[in-house]
């Protein structure tokens, strides 16, 4: 039944932060770091039957590359998939430590394998109402620079936010001249994830329309993207259809006390089991009773309506999330 083709472990929910959509800095390093998981555990998931053919790898959480698993979780990977694809999101806040953890995990990654996304929520004016770090903008920047110099792929990542939607002209062009890839996303709410419950400031209808045909303007909505967005527009106009939702079978999160779940929402009903209990064994672990309710949950849409705009193996009535398409 399971076919995981991606896995998405979350190395440290640890983050200085700060930023007002999502609420992670808010938790004391001490206690949030305090029962992580022993790497020893996900050296043993990395062996299971179930990820024989999983070859990306997405670490992430707060700010993953702060952690001292980071590196270790590197060296895990590519020493049981030796053509593992790593992706991580980064904020680029701490330009020396990004740059020398990175050329610390290119000793045992090759560059053309190895992705890092920095957050750029617009210009610099707007960019400091939402993300609050002093001179964040900048360290953001440099980071990108020093990081490309490495040979990774290296993209920004724009959230769309109320503050910075009308920026996106000037990211745009703003990563054309830098020679830097780009991504579009768009906020949500998670009261699990990053803790931000409602207080996000969603689009009224003219925004939406203004958003979309900015989107239009610029090429974003093709096959593989079009999905994405028309999914966060039903939310933000609260009509979310239900759909297949193929996460759990085809994906699953790792969070960093070794709990699985199938996709970032976090959901204590979504929970399949924590790897402690199977003392690192995800296969036993994934055909639990516990696990298998959780996939029928999930195919029964009881999760549902959804908004967790980041799952990717998903089929909608207009069309297939990026994950689904070949
Ligand atoms: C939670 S962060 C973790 C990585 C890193 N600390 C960072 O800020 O990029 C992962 C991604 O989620 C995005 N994000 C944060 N809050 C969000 C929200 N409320 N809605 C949508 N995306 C959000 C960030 O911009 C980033 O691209
Ligand atoms: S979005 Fe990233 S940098 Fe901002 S608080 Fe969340 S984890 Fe930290
Ligand atoms: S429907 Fe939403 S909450 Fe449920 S598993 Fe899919 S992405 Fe997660």
């Amino acid at each position: 039944m399971y076919k995981i083709e991606d896995l998405l472990y979350m190395v440290s929910l640890h983050c200085p932060g700060e930023c007002v959509n999502c609420s992670i800095w808010k938790e004391d390093k001490k206690s949030i770091t305090k029962n992580e998981i022993d790497l020893n555990l996900f050296e043993k998931v990395l062996q299971s039957d179930t990820l024989k053919d999983t070859n990306y790898f997405d670490l992430t959480a707060g700010e993953s590359q702060l952690s001292p698993k980071y590196i270790e979780v590197i060296k895990l990977i590519t020493k049981y998939k030796k053509d593992a694809f790593i992706h991580t999101n980064i904020s680029g806040w701490y330009p020396k430590k990004h740059y020398k953890v990175t050329k610390e995990a290119l000793k045992y990654i090759t560059p053309k394998n190895f992705r890092i996304d920095i957050a750029l929520d617009g210009r610099e004016e707007n960019y400091s109402k939402v993300r609050l770090v002093k001179n964040g903008f900048k360290k953001a920047i440099e980071s990108a620079k020093i990081l490309k110099k490495l040979g990774i792929q290296v993209r920004f990542i724009m959230t769309l936010y109320k503050e910075t939607y009308r920026d996106l002209d000037w990211f745009i062009e703003f990563c054309n001249e830098m020679n830097i890839g780009y991504y579009i996303g768009y906020p949500r709410a998670s009261a699990n994830y990053i803790k931000s419950d409602s207080k996000i400031d969603y689009f009224n209808s003219n925004e939406i329309e203004w958003i979309e045909n900015k989107l239009k303007e610029i090429g974003w909505l093709n096959e593989r993207r079009i999905a994405n967005w028309l999914w966060a527009k039903s939310t933000y106009e609260n009509n979310t259809p239900y759909f297949e939702c193929l996460m759990g079978e085809r994906h699953i999160v790792i969070d960093p006390y070794g709990n699985v779940y199938p996709c970032n929402e976090l959901m204590p009903s979504l929970f399949m089991g924590n790897i402690k209990d199977y003392d690192g064994d995800l296969d036993k672990l994934l055909n639990s009773q516990k696990a298998m309710e959780v996939v029928k949950f999930v195919k029964d849409k009881k999760c549902q309506p959804c908004g967790m705009l980041c799952a990717h193996k998903i089929e909608f009535p207009w069309g297939k999330q990026s994950g689904l398409i070949d």
